[in-house]
């Protein structure tokens, strides 16, 4: 035996769970978890995704008690996503006083006042054609996102969110200038203290199909590709979050969450901001599946799926797994 190896040995510190527990340097709180929901017209509605198993299209009146049961559990918040009656072109829905998400957020905030509520803001499920903004003018010399146009409409749909109770908006539409948009446009309306969630790093991924179908946003013709990024870029990235941190962003994030989390680690290392990772519909769906195949353990890989982004340097885990994890986090200890 080398003396080196008689020096050397990592394996002490693994010997047994009491020492495992002592050494080990990542924990994942329920406090660390939010919760997505969506929320749909009409009463006493749950209209499970099937390519999402355990997800369901709730209506207001389940959203509370399903936002009731994640409090309980220790979950940190929730995000809402509102699927409305009507779509039209401009997405009017988003920016009406008696809109889905002003009514969602009213009643949870009435029934669950200390549970922390965020509200996508977002018009991908507001809109008649599916795309996360207003288009040009028929006649325009593209067929695409209008940006600026687009900015107005996000600052006004954020603050009547935020006359609606909510407690954070969460801009997830990848427009040039969105962070500031909102921000002017709340401070103006007196809502200085609701801070902005960037979906700063949001790359066009295939893995958000199963929220698609969720959501009943997949864009009606074309992509998304002019406005997310490029699955490729890396220095894009630290462009974005660079300027959604000078736009004034409180808190940043990266989405998709587990083939991206070199990109957590790298805005962890670059900047101070709390930092959130979306794991995202089709990670979820992929681990729902193999489960149900009885191929893989899904509680562990749950449970490993939360330890690696937060070991990757996410505070935050926007999860569809949260109550199940907030559980099995409370049985862990
Ligand atoms: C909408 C939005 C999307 C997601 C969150 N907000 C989808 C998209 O860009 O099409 C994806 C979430 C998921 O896949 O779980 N801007
Ligand atoms: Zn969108």
């Amino acid at each position: 035996m080398s003396d080196f190896l008689m020096i050397q040995r990592p394996r002490r510190l693994r010997r047994n769970p009491a020492i495992r527990r002592l050494v080990r340097e990542t924990l994942v709180r329920p406090a660390d978890l939010i919760h997505p929901l969506f929320v749909v017209p009409g009463e006493g509605i749950r209209k499970p995704v099937a390519s999402m198993p355990g997800v369901a299209q709730l209506s207001i009146d389940q959203a509370v008690l399903i936002a009731q049961e994640s409090h309980q559990l220790g979950v940190g918040g929730i995000i809402l996503f509102g699927i409305p009656e009507v779509k039209d072109p401009t997405g009017t829905d988003a920016r009406n006083s008696s809109g889905i998400i002003q009514r969602a957020v009213r009643a949870i905030k009435d029934a669950v006042p200390d549970l922390y509520v965020m509200a996508d803001t977002c018009y991908c499920e507001y809109t008649d054609h599916g795309h996360c903004g207003i288009l040009h003018a028929v006649g325009h010399d593209c067929q695409d996102v209008d940006n600026d146009a687009t900015l107005e409409i996000l600052g006004e749909a954020a603050v009547s969110y935020a006359e609606a109770g909510v407690d954070m908006v969460a801009p997830s539409g990848m427009m040039d200038g969105m962070v500031a948009a909102i921000r002017r446009a709340l401070d103006q309306h007196g809502h200085s203290a609701i801070p902005i969630l960037s979906y700063a790093v949001k790359y066009a991924s295939a893995y958000y199909g199963p929220f698609r179908e969720a959501a009943e946003s997949t864009p009606a013709f074309g992509d998304r590709r002019t406005y997310q990024m490029d699955p490729a870029n890396r220095r894009e990235a630290m462009k974005e979050a660079t300027l959604d941190v000078a736009e004034g962003a409180d808190m940043i994030m990266v989405k998709p969450g587990l083939a991206y989390l070199d990109m957590v680690r790298e805005l962890r290392n670059r900047f101070d901001l709390p930092l959130a990772v979306y794991n995202v519909s089709g990670e979820y769906a992929m681990v729902k599946a193999a489960a149900a195949q009885g191929w893989i353990d899904e509680e562990r890989v749950v449970l490993e799926n939360m330890v690696a982004f937060k070991r990757a340097g996410a505070d935050l885990i926007l999860t569809y797994h949260a109550p199940d994890a907030a559980r099995l986090l409370q049985d862990q200890r």
